[in-house]
């Protein structure tokens, strides 16, 4: 197989495994690409993309704009702060005024869940979605699992435990995806009030104590407390949140094996991560940043190839 099956990247829901691997093949040869002296090719030299970001980013958006860049795209960015989308103007009134300036692929960030799968009912371009609110971030759950296996050799028979605001996280979402459809075993922890109610439907163990999850796992994908989305309070306090769900130093000594540490960012440092961990030797997190962008690259590369 050499090509995706769809000619959008809307969520991991929706693509196959036979995909994720040619996501991941393509990605090993950009990582190798990005290890030369000359980090560019010019692959989609004729293609132009934009970016449109509805909510911040500082991950996702710049390493989607190196990726275009590496391969020779040429690269328009739209940040709806500073637009007409301020005067009023609707979502597929921005893009398709930002489509008639030829643009062919559309890298979307939007707090809507399902606004990247609107899109793609309504115009041509090729959508790829940069993370829909609380719904899927499709390119972070394969960076993720990417960096698994670039550290463990395989994502197939690993424990992967996601532990914190589950309720609010895309990650969470497109990683249980992603991971099952790699064939990890997958558990969500967190205080009951920030799990959704039937997590257990899609396959995954549910655990409410940390220390148990991080006995039972080869790799903790810890997620951030997302404030911005919470309306209610789900805990107490920050300082009782981190207290039973921090993840510190002194949890990971007590393990009778190593675990990789993961974490999608931005990090509440001290709340649900120590920087005695964070910045360890357990830890990935750069790494997943770095392999952002090789993963970018192929799933753009690739999406250009089903235009
Ligand atoms: N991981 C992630 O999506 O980070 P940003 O919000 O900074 O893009």
């Amino acid at each position: 197989m050499s090509q995706l099956s769809s000619r959008h990247l809307l969520g991991i829901k929706d693509i196959t495994s036979d995909d994720i691997q040619l996501i991941f093949e393509t990605a090993d040869n950009f990582k190798e690409v990005l290890n030369r002296p000359i980090k560019k090719v010019p692959s989609l030299r004729d293609i132009t993309i934009a970016n449109i970001f509805f909510e911040n980013s500082t991950r996702t958006k710049l390493s989607f704009e190196l990726a275009e860049k590496r391969l020779s795209a040429d690269v328009v960015n739209f940040s709806s702060s500073n637009s007409s989308v301020k005067k009023g103007e609707t979502l597929i009134d921005t893009v398709n005024n930002i489509l008639s300036m030829k643009v062919d692929m559309v890298v979307m960030r939007h707090s809507s869940p399902g606004a990247p799968h609107f899109l793609s009912r309504n115009i041509k371009a090729n959508i790829v979605n940069a993370g829909d609110g609380t719904h899927e971030h499709p390119t972070q759950a394969l960076l993720d699992a990417f960096s698994i296996r670039e550290k463990l050799g395989d994502v197939a028979g690993k424990k992967v435990a996601i532990i914190g605001d589950i309720l609010h996280s895309r990650v969470a979402l497109s990683n249980i995806f992603c991971l099952q459809k790699l064939g990890a075993e997958v558990m969500v922890c967190g205080p009951v009030t920030l799990l959704p109610k039937h997590i257990d439907s899609l396959g995954v163990i549910v655990e409410h104590d940390v220390q148990c999850a991080l006995a039972w796992c080869d790799v903790a994908n810890i997620l951030r407390i997302q404030l911005e989305r919470q309306q209610i309070k789900y805990f107490p306090s920050l300082r009782e949140y981190s207290l039973y769900y921090g993840v510190n130093k002194k949890m990971l000594d007590t393990l009778d094996k190593e675990i990789v540490i993961m974490h999608p960012g931005p990090i509440n440092r001290g709340v649900e991560l120590n920087s005695d961990v964070a910045d360890s030797e357990h830890s990935i997190i750069l790494h997943q940043v770095e392999n952002g962008v090789a993963i970018r690259m192929a799933v753009l590369y690739l999406l250009a190839g089903v235009r």
